[in-house]
């Protein structure tokens, strides 16, 4: 049986950097499942669907066909054999993503994927609903968070970065309004499995986060 380590947690409390740190450390691969959605959010887009348009998000998603690639242990997300994994991370595919990730057929699809990377190898693979629903027998589960404002500065940065114009306040509402849409969705809501370790960020940094989840999973390891 592979191992693996799930981690849940809303957007920007820092799951990304510290699931790849995590990864790296214990020599697992880091499956990034927002990317997925994101791909799958992007053809949503390129088709001209309305985010709600829930019967033509079902009749869409079918068609996307998106699979996973590692090139120099690095995620690589293929939207129908194009590697879409630079484009994903705006602020347009992430406010999509939102919304149809919520769809039950779109999350199906995706979940199989994710289920079928976990049992081929030790997986650390972060999302919304891993310990939940898609690794419910995940070895270590951690739910990550910070502060809303914490939050919105850390993607305030990233995005700035990238050379996007934006604005904070319009970031911090972007994220109260996802957080709202990933806790009160019908299928799947982000929350803490009752056996996941809840780990705020907001006053730690990325190092001390990989150094407690690894912690944490050598106790397990050696119980
Ligand atoms: O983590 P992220 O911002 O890249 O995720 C993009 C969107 O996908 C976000 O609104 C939540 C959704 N998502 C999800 O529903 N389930 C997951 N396992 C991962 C992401």
């Amino acid at each position: 049986m592979t191992a693996n380590i799930a981690i849940d947690g809303p957007a920007g409390a820092g799951k990304s950097t510290v699931a790849r740190r995590v990864a790296r450390e214990l020599s697992f691969i880091y499956v990034d499942t927002g990317a997925m959605y994101r791909a799958m959010a992007l053809y949503l887009i390129r088709q001209k669907i309305d985010a709600q348009d829930t019967a033509g998000i079902e009749e869409a998603c079918g068609a996307a066909d998106i699979t996973i690639v590692y090139q120099d242990g690095e995620q690589q997300v293929m939207l129908n054999g194009e590697n879409v994994t630079g484009i994903l991370r705006t602020e347009e595919v992430g406010n999509m993503a939102s919304v149809s990730s919520a769809n039950a057929k779109v999350r199906k699809k995706l979940v199989a994927l994710q289920q079928k990377l976990a049992r081929e190898a030790d997986v650390v693979m972060d999302g919304r609903d891993i310990g939940t629903e898609v690794l419910p027998d995940a070895k270590v589960k951690i739910y990550l968070t910070a502060s809303v404002h914490t939050r919105a500065l850390r993607r305030y940065q990233e995005l700035k970065e990238k050379g996007e114009e934006v604005f904070l306040e319009k970031i911090e509402n972007d994220i109260q309004k996802r957080d709202e849409q990933d806790k009160n969705r019908e299928n799947s809501p982000l929350r803490q499995a009752k056996d996941a370790l809840l780990v705020d960020s907001s006053e730690m940094t990325a190092d001390q986060v990989v150094e407690e989840i690894l912690r944490i999973y050598r106790e397990r390891e050696n119980a």
